[in-house]
């Protein structure tokens, strides 16, 4: 063998030797997606090795990267006398290439003074470390290292069953893993795992969260930028982030940083924040804000100054009621709207400040019916909403849209109607006793166009979709700053761009 070989090396190279000879379609299916060696030398550099015995956690090992990434960076220091690696991979050939390389880290180990000791265990790992904990034949390990597999699994799969204390909806694999690594550690023990952002925030993760943050203290969080054409190999790592975190911590301050890429992550901009700013609790969950910058964290100040909010101002939002696969009898591409028809307005038809309707030309036209009929069963159904002052918003974004908020104004017999459809891929905020003034719709829109609360909204959220739950918990400013920017909007003759909404917004909400 070459002697510049070295653990991890070997297993970036069984990795690709996997690959090349495995189908696409399997290997997405079973979450095996492998970490690049400079990410799993940065996810080691980041454990403690101050201990003359490191017991290792490396669940779904894959071909054993960041365990040998591991007994790396342990020989680049002088106190680790032995690492007991237990490994869990339930894939019988990717099992052969871990213990391949874990033999191999043993003997390189050796020659560099450490003893490396390690079990392969070729199992389900949900299903059998809390047997093992249960059964006291687990020892808690000082470090959990992880890359898990990350994909969707059923309400009844016997893994979820399994670790049904962190799933709430449906679950994904990734966050079992995180939560039953964090039950195995020894207190003070370290968590480094790479992961989907996802869990940070939403509905979905809410009981993991709340479980597995009671747990664990965050100490790092790594955040790769989206920079889409620089780095396409890199694509799958855009949504990632590497979390450090350690079991009973009590640090009041955590580190974030964020490089482009993966070429450089060693000169990656960092800073420091208090803890709180990360963790934050509401009445009922817990939010694990990501702010990426410095003008992030002044974001996160200014809007959290605010007290107002929907509710506040007696303001509802709602979820578009018509769902189009279940009214095909109702929706239809008429080309005018008369005493049987409404409008019916798509996620497509809404844009910034500005909506498009009729609109014949989007994309998939004819699957988006631009009429919905106001017969009896329309009617009775309840799908469709009187005419009146709103603010539409959409429920989705595209991964590449450069906003995840993209909200506009619906005035009073702007569509000519008395009675609107709204499609269920938009939100649509209403004042359920009386009517939102145009200002007040045209404010909101606005403010919900800016740059302000667009940044403010991914902070807490990775996910392209716009919950209404969201838009309820996001701080307002005054009333009175949300009607004097209406009042200015209302006044323009053209439609803002989004800069010029980005000074409006702000220097109302400056000068207040
Ligand atoms: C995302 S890959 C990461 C592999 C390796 N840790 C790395 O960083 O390159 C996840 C690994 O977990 C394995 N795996 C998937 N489900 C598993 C399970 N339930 N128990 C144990 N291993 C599992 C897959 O076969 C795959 O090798």
């Amino acid at each position: 063998m070459h002697s510049n070989l070295t653990p991890a090396k070997l297993s970036e190279q069984l990795a690709s030797s996997f690959v090349d000879k495995s189908c696409p379609k399997n290997r997405k299916a079973r979450g095996q997606f492998f970490t690049p060696l400079p990410v799993a030398r940065f996810m080691a550099d980041l454990a403690e090795y101050r201990k003359r015995i490191l017991r290792v956690l490396d669940a779904g090992g894959g071909t054993g990267t960041l365990s040998c990434a591991v007994c790396e960076a342990a020989a680049k220091r002088k106190t680790v006398k032995r690492i007991e690696i237990d490994t869990y991979e339930d894939s019988p050939s990717l099992a052969r290439f871990l213990r391949h390389s874990l033999a191999f880290s043993k003997q390189w180990l050796a020659e560099r003074g450490i003893e490396l000791t390690y079990n392969v265990i070729e199992k389900d790992f949900i299903l059998s470390v809390p047997q093992g904990l249960w059964a006291n034949q687990v020892v808690p390990y000082d470090l959990a290292i992880g890359n898990p597999p990350y994909f969707k699994i059923g309400k009844d799969d016997p893994r979820a069953v399994a670790a049904a204390r962190f799933v709430h909806g449906q679950p994904n694999i990734y966050a079992l893993f995180m939560g039953l690594a964090a039950e195995v550690l020894s207190d003070k023990g370290l968590m480094v795992f790479i992961t989907p952002r996802s869990y940070a925030s939403g509905p979905y993760f809410e009981l993991f969260r709340n479980r597995f943050f009671a747990m664990m203290q965050p100490e790092r969080v790594h955040l790769f930028e989206s920079r889409m054409d620089a780095f396409k190999k890199d694509e799958v790592l855009q949504e990632n982030i590497i979390l450090k975190a350690r079991k009973a911590g009590n640090a009041s301050r955590l580190r974030i940083s964020v490089s482009p890429g993966i070429d450089s992550l060693n000169r990656a901009a960092s800073y420091d924040l208090s803890a709180s700013k990360v963790l934050y609790s509401t009445a009922k969950d817990m939010v694990f804000r990501l702010p990426a910058s410095q003008r992030d964290i002044e974001i996160i100040d200014i809007v959290e100054q605010w007290t107002g909010g929907l509710h506040r101002y007696g303001l509802q939002i709602s979820t578009g009621p018509v769902v189009p696969f279940r009214a095909t009898d109702l929706i239809l591409n008429d080309k005018h709207v008369n005493n049987d028809t409404a409008p019916l307005l798509w996620m497509q038809n809404v844009h910034s400040m500005k909506i498009e309707w009729p609109n014949f030309n989007m994309k998939n036209s004819r699957k988006k019916p631009q009429f919905i009929k106001t017969n009896e069963k329309t009617l009775r159904k309840r799908l469709l909403i009187a005419d009146q002052n709103i603010v539409l918003l959409r429920r989705f974004s595209a991964k590449e849209d450069s906003r995840r908020l993209i909200a506009a104004p619906l005035l009073r017999g702007q569509l000519d109607a008395k009675l609107i459809g709204l499609e269920n891929h938009l939100n649509y905020i209403y004042r359920p006793t009386g009517e939102l003034t145009k200002p007040q719709a045209m404010g909101l829109s606005a403010l919900l166009n800016s740059s302000l609360l667009d940044r403010y909204f991914r902070i807490s959220n990775g996910n392209t979709q716009v919950s209404a739950t969201e838009i309820r918990a996001m701080p307002l400013p005054p009333l009175q700053v949300i009607d004097q920017v209406g009042q200015i909007v209302w006044q323009l003759d053209h439609i803002p761009e989004r800069e010029e909404i980005d000074n409006l917004v702000w220097d109302t909400v400056q000068s207040s």
